[in-house]
């Protein structure tokens, strides 16, 4: 397949799990221009089967757009706000000041937003998991580190034996607000703490840029162990985990979770819509507020989702802020 060819079909695929169905060319559906393109019928884009894991695996945009990004971002002053981290981590400069919120995003993040954003008013709640509150199974677990104790030892399911350290999760014990991702990935599992790795990095600076420091957090991921070669976690292994984040999340009941990523977002709602419908909106997780948005690894490949991204963390630190 030539390379033109490649990157409009992972183009396509990218709208796709966006969310989009319609395709302006000739009224061809996003569906039938993969058809064309792939010669087969593309799989639902709720269930992508690739690996490294969907959620952080996005195709890259067409080069347009994200090196007029790219430029836009060059051209703006360093220093102001957490967009700047997040150019700074595209570059591989990962020690850009972190920095205060900003209410309105400045041009260089509104040139790649998405026509088709959700439209519902922040604070609409469009999707509730669980009547109240949760009841895990793990009561006679008292706090977060006898949780921990108790992650170390699983063999619910397989993944303990093939990962070198359990990832329970860190922050700060009181926390009210509740960062979980997908699962540990490399780095994550060789230290044994989430959100180490470069996504990591550039986590910790959005967190400063909604006014907080990573330590004021706790952040966790779904699943406690890491899947060998960061394969797509297995339903067993969810619900094998689902205890222990049940369990963390009674003890610090959060005023708000926000879910990283497609899986995250999927996997605590109990639904396959995309990411790209579930971000922008006020959900409930057994009766807790719940923001999704994008996967800040996706975020380091896509420059386009830095806007949603930055309004949908800025709608969680107004959810946490609500008396
Ligand atoms: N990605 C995740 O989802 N979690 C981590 O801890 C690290 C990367």
């Amino acid at each position: 397949m030539s390379e033109a060819h490649d990157r409009l079909r992972q183009y396509l695929e990218q709208r796709r799990e966006m969310g989009e169905s319609e395709f302006v060319l000739d009224n061809l559906s996003v569906e039938d221009a993969l058809k064309v393109l792939t010669g087969r019928t593309p799989a639902p884009h709720a269930a992508p089967m690739r690996q490294p894991r969907p959620s952080q695996d996005i195709p890259r945009p067409p080069a347009p757009s994200d090196s007029a990004m790219r430029r836009t971002a060059e051209a703006a002053a360093a220093g102001g706000d957490w967009r700047d981290a997040l150019r700074a981590v595209d570059a591989g400069e990962s020690d850009t000041p972190a920095a205060t919120p900003a209410a309105t995003p400045p041009p260089a993040m509104q040139a790649p937003a998405r026509s088709t954003t959700p439209t519902a008013p922040a604070g609409a709640k469009i999707f509730e998991i669980g009547a109240g509150a949760a009841r895990s199974p793990l009561s006679d677990l008292v706090d977060l580190q006898s949780v921990a104790a108790a992650i170390a030892n699983c063999t619910a399911c397989t993944l303990a034996a093939s990962a070198t350290n359990h990832v329970p999760g860190e922050g700060n014990p009181n926390a009210r607000f509740v960062v979980v991702g997908e699962a540990p990935g490399q780095t994550e599992d060789e230290l044994g703490r989430p959100f180490v790795g470069k996504s990591g990095d550039l986590l910790t600076k959005i967190l400063e840029a909604i006014g907080f420091k990573r330590e004021d957090v706790f952040i966790c991921n779904v699943l406690k162990h890491r899947p060998p070669a960061n394969r797509n976690p297995a339903p067993e292994e969810i619900v094998a985990c689902r205890p222990f984040l049940l369990r963390q999340l009674e003890l610090l009941d959060p005023k708000v979770i926000l879910a990283l990523g497609t899986f995250a977002a999927q996997t605590l709602l109990e639904t396959d819509s995309p990411i790209g419908k579930l971000r922008g909106l006020e959900h409930r997780y057994h009766g807790i507020p719940l923001v999704a948005t994008y996967h800040p690894a996706a975020l380091l490949r896509n420059p386009n989702w830095k806007r949603p991204a930055w309004e949908d963390v800025q709608l969680a630190r107004r959810i946490f802020d609500r008396p």
